[in-house]
């Protein structure tokens, strides 16, 4: 049966090219600093967000948890958008690790405004916990992809800084983000202190991440990295397929952000599928079935069975999402059968 694989851009294989370069990269121990292709994939990563350093860690998850940790206290409390992956998918890992406070914030597509911030903002008070980062995300992930603009960070950071906070960006899809827009991703990350990003999702690489920003707190994030388990030896094998992502495979997410406006205008065009064509502004394409009496863990089986994997949100959403290794071909397929199903939904 064929098989049209959307349930996420994370099972993207490594390239040949990444799997070629993996056996030859000069090695050493990174626990020591002795990598070399770690050390130049770490140098590449700072110098491409225009940050001072960066450290390379098992996954977004870890780079996510280090940054976090690295830049707050135990009993503070962090801002975050009240749909962030940091929040609803990394298993609670700064309240459990680092003693901190979720503060939740409702946003328009996963976008903050400073008013939203400000509304949340507590005056000092011992009954409170201080307040001492903002996370955003940017793509964000449950929002449907949702880009944040240069402008929009801008005003976080502002306001942050106004109030002493720190921003720090979980750009795990920060490169779909500035191919969206058009810009260079340093548009972006000028405004936050820390970010990371993940090699291991679009850009197609087997493993890793990266977390980004000044020397200092590079050098705290890498403590934490290691009291997680985090020292990954001759890592050089994977971060040659890291280097590889970020020196060639940024420039093809146009072509996902393409296919995800022709699977988002196929889905649309289904009597019983709403959807928010305005807000699919880069790869991932959130769809909702309800119109179909359906619910999204029903509607993925039933889409399965014909081959075509998605991902069910809560309720009746269903996510998408378009990656390296879904051709054209694969997207009129998935529509057709999103379309067959919908018809035999319909005349139950
Ligand atoms: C927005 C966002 N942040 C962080 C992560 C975590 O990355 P990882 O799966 O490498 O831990 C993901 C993974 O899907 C994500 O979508």
């Amino acid at each position: 049966m064929r098989v049209v694989d959307l349930r996420s851009d994370t099972v993207t294989l490594p390239t040949d090219e990444m799997l070629e370069a993996m056996p030859r990269a000069p090695l050493g121990d990174d626990v020591y600093r002795e990598d070399p292709t770690v050390n130049r994939l770490e140098e590449l990563a700072a110098k491409k967000m225009g940050k001072e350093a960066a450290l390379f860690t098992t996954s977004g998850t870890q780079a996510n948890l280090v940054s976090v940790l690295s830049q707050t206290r135990r009993g503070e409390e962090v801002i975050l958008e009240a749909d962030a992956h940091m929040y609803y998918y990394e298993a609670g890992a700064f309240s459990a690790f680092g003693g901190l406070i979720p503060r939740l914030v409702k946003g328009q597509f996963g976008v903050l405004t400073p008013q939203d911030i400000e509304r949340n903002l507590r005056p000092p008070n011992i009954h409170f916990p201080p307040t001492s980062l903002v996370c955003i995300e940017n793509t964000h992930n449950r929002a449907g992809g949702t880009v944040w603009t240069p402008t929009q960070t801008r005003a976080i950071f502002d306001l942050a800084h106004g109030r002493g906070l720190k921003v720090h960006m979980d750009g795990a899809r920060i490169f779909n983000a500035a191919v969206a827009q058009n810009i260079d991703v340093r548009e972006l990350t000028q405004y936050v202190d820390s970010m990371m990003f993940c090699v291991s999702k679009g850009l197609s690489a087997p493993v890793g991440s990266l977390a980004v920003g000044r020397q200092e707190f590079i050098d705290n994030a890498r403590r934490y990295r290691s009291m997680l388990g985090g020292g990954m030896r001759q890592a050089g094998v994977i971060a040659a397929a890291g280097i590889i992502a970020i020196e060639k495979m940024i420039d093809r997410l146009r072509d996902d952000h393409s296919n995800a406006q022709t699977l988002a205008k196929g889905l649309a065009s289904i009597e019983g599928i709403t959807i928010d064509l305005p807000h699919i502004q880069t790869n991932i394409v959130v769809y909702d079935v309800a119109g179909l009496g359906t619910d999204g863990e029903r509607w993925v089986a039933k889409l399965g069975e014909s081959g075509v994997k998605a991902g069910a949100l809560e309720g009746s959403r269903v996510r998408m999402v378009t990656h390296r290794g879904i051709e054209k071909e694969d997207i009129e397929y998935a529509v057709n059968v999103a379309e067959k199903t919908a018809a035999q939904l319909r005349k139950r």
